[in-house]
């Protein structure tokens, strides 16, 4: 094999694991992060809860084989792709918003950007747009060839978790059990659906019973959002203030106003509701910490080819 060869291929399997820096795309496309900005501020007059919505999607990417976009693949006939996996299917939305900024960037400059640094971008500025921090995120991610819709449903968590299995499962990914607690106020912002809640509503951990943990005042409040026979996609909000990035989230756990079990469980498991106290009390602390946990989730990659989508949702047609 030529010493070129080698080369060539070493930095296509090593592709996807490219060194990640801040202001990366400075010098090849320099309004790249403007750009991505202007998109989600017309998101957020459009439909205010459609940065939630985006914000979630670098979870539900960077957790299955690290922040390479396979998320947005759709399926072909022969890749069943993330979209559809359990966790995903008729919950995760607002695809078009990511579509929509790669369709600006590849006007601005053709073939530059990766639909995955399009992910960690909006997600930073769905959180900064909505009243939360603001920080500067790394950028040089590629995209991957591929999707697995068994990768996501191995990995992704129900909403029945509890902290102890939350944790474990963060831990896998290097993200301590404050990581978790504090990415999990990304629940501060945006919806849910009766579907996600009926299980602690009215059988929690299958023991027939509620849990116990619900202040009645709010389990009367999800009883007539969320009766046995409801519409299970209609869909309640996640905190007292669902369009305002804030530690409401953290006030609504400690009062026992949690929307979904995975989030009550935070208060209610001793190893996680010192957590939840101190985020309680001070936003800044709750800032911090989930300024800190996003980074370490942007981090996330596996070794993978990659290549810069010219749209998100198919791999690029091989033409040589
Ligand atoms: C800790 C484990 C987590 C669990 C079990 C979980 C589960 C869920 C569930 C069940 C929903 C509602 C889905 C539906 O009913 O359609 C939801 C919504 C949401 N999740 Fe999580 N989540 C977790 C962590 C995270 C993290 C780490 C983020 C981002 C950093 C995140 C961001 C969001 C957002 C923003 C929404 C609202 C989306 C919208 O309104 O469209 N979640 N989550
Ligand atoms: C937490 O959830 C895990 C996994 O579902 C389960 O095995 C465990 O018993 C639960 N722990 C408690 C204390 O309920
Ligand atoms: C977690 O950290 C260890 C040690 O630094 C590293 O070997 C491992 O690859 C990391 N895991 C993930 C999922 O990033
Ligand atoms: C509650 O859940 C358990 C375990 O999943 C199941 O066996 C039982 O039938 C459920 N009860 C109701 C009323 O749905
Ligand atoms: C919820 O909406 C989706 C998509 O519109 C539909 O396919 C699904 O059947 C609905 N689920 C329920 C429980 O009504």
């Amino acid at each position: 094999m030529s010493p070129l060869l080698i080369i060539f291929l070493l930095h296509m399997t090593t592709g996807a694991t490219a060194d990640l820096r801040t202001g990366y795309y400075s010098g090849v496309c320099p309004k790249a992060e403007s750009i991505v900005r202007d998109v989600m501020k017309k998101a957020l007059i459009r439909e205010p809860r459609s940065l939630a919505s985006v914000m979630r999607l670098q979870f539900h990417d960077c957790f299955v084989n690290g922040c390479d976009a396979s998320l947005l693949l759709d399926d072909t006939p022969t890749m069943l792709g993330e979209k559809l996996a359990l966790a995903n299917i008729n919950s995760l939305r607002s695809y078009e918003v990511v579509d929509e900024a790669k369709e600006a960037l590849e006007k601005a400059c053709p073939g530059v950007v990766s639909c995955a640094d399009i992910i960690i971008m909006a997600s930073r500025d769905a959180v900064a747009l909505t009243g939360g921090p603001g920080w500067e995120v790394k950028l040089g991610r590629l995209d991957s060839l591929t999707a697995s819709q068994e990768a996501s449903d191995n990995v992704m968590p129900s909403p029945r978790s509890n902290a102890t299995f939350l944790i474990d499962l963060f831990s896998k990914f290097n993200l301590s059990a404050k990581d978790m607690v504090a990415l999990s106020g990304s629940h501060s912002i945006g919806k849910a659906r009766c579907f996600s809640i009926m299980f602690q509503l009215y059988n929690q951990s299958g023991t027939g019973k509620p849990d116990p943990a619900i202040e009645p005042k709010f389990r009367e409040k999800l009883d007539k959002l969320c009766p046995l026979n409801v519409d299970q996609n209609v869909t309640g909000d996640l905190d007292a203030t669902s369009v305002l990035f804030d530690n409401q989230y953290f006030k609504d756990l400690v009062s026992g106003r949690g929307f979904l079990n995975s989030d009550q469980t935070l208060f209610t498991f001793p190893r996680t509701r010192e957590f939840v106290n101190q985020f309680s009390i001070d936003q800044e602390g709750f800032f911090k910490a989930f300024v800190e946990g996003m980074l370490k989730m942007g981090d996330l990659q596996v070794q993978q080819p990659g290549e810069i989508r010219k749209n998100c949702r198919v791999v690029n047609p091989k033409n040589n």
